[in-house]
């Protein structure tokens, strides 16, 4: 099994169903019909997914029950060989953005990735990310906690959520705010949105990576203007399929934008959600496009190049690819 660098996971999205309904269990939370029969999240269509995201992480209301979903997400992370992975995490489900409730659950989901790395597990970085369809004052108060905990764990900033909820430049000053405390700046777009949400991020939120970015494929000046730049998109094939963002594997544009010179990676997005794991996206996208272990590793490490965090812990993370 290769070694894999993940850069695009939600945190509370890579929760096992089984994990959220045993959490529910014990605080007697009613979380509602989120679940179907075999146990795996339901949902409709994207909005829905947002809602039943958002349900499901209603049971998680403390620091140690974010260090025990940590715990568990990479365990996950591990059985598929990923070696270094960046998570999305939010003050908003961390304490109502308060700051110093945020600093408490950050401490417990550092320690948590700690312990895990120490152990020869996973090494793990945070990405505070605001949620759009919450609007922009909240994304400042988001952007505040993120400035005030910038440090060896968070290392990014990002924006999630309905990407139809407004437009980039409501968040320009969250982001201004994060670059300014030195973080690295990530945007999801061009999921749902066209190529004029890649346009509008690169341009009013300075981002480095885009999330998604696929759809960028509408647009071919467009796919070279990424190229140009070195903009990383942070593709996962798995979630656009489940979502129904193209219909199968063989016609999600991955293979087509690297072919075009942009910078792609693999990622899973919020796993357990779109049935998929790190190891699977690696197989689909073998069978698909007959990628072999050489595309991977070079996939690798434009991820490993395109990671917010320090020279030491990516010299670190590249000795162990290039063991393998
Ligand atoms: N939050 C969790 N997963 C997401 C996705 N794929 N797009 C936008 N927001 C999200
Ligand atoms: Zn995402």
């Amino acid at each position: 099994m290769l070694p894999k660098i993940e850069l695009h996971l939600h945190l509370e999205g890579a929760a096992p169903p089984a994990f959220i309904r045993g959490l529910a269990k014990e605080k007697s939370i009613d979380v509602g019909g989120i679940f179907d029969e075999r146990g795996n999240y339901s949902y409709r269509d994207f909005w829905h997914f947002l809602k039943v995201y958002e349900a499901a992480t209603s049971v998680l209301q403390t620091p140690q029950d974010y260090a025990r979903l940590t715990r568990a997400v990479l365990e996950d992370c591990a059985a598929s060989g990923v070696v270094y992975a960046e998570t999305f995490v939010s003050p908003d489900f961390c304490g109502g953005r308060d700051i110093g409730a945020w600093r408490e659950y950050l401490h417990a989901m550092q320690e948590a990735a700690a312990q895990v790395a120490a152990q020869g597990g996973p090494e793990l970085r945070g990405i505070v990310t605001c949620i759009r369809h919450f609007g922009p004052d909240k994304a400042r108060e988001t952007a505040l906690c993120a400035a005030e905990t910038v440090g060896g764990f968070i290392t990014g900033f990002g924006i999630a959520g309905d990407e139809k909820a407004g437009k980039p430049v409501d968040f320009a000053w969250s982001f201004d705010c994060a670059r300014e405390a030195g973080l690295r700046l990530t945007a999801h777009a061009g999921e749902w949105g066209g190529p004029d949400s890649i346009r509008d991020a690169l341009r009013d939120l300075g981002v480095e990576r885009i999330g998604h970015g696929v759809r960028a494929i509408e647009d071919l000046a467009l796919v070279d203007e990424l190229a140009e730049r070195g903009t990383v998109l942070e593709v996962c094939p798995g979630s656009n399929i489940a979502l129904g963002v193209f219909p199968d594997w063989r016609a999600h544009p991955i293979a087509e934008l690297d072919r075009r010179g942009v910078k792609v990676t693999v990622s899973t997005d919020d796993p357990p959600f779109f049935h998929t794991t790190m190891e699977r996206e690696y197989q689909m996208l073998h069978r698909a496009f007959e990628w072999d272990d050489g595309q991977f590793r070079r996939l690798n490490r434009t991820a490993l190049d395109a990671a917010f965090c320090d020279a030491d812990t990516k010299a670190r993370i590249a000795k162990t690819l290039e063991a393998a």
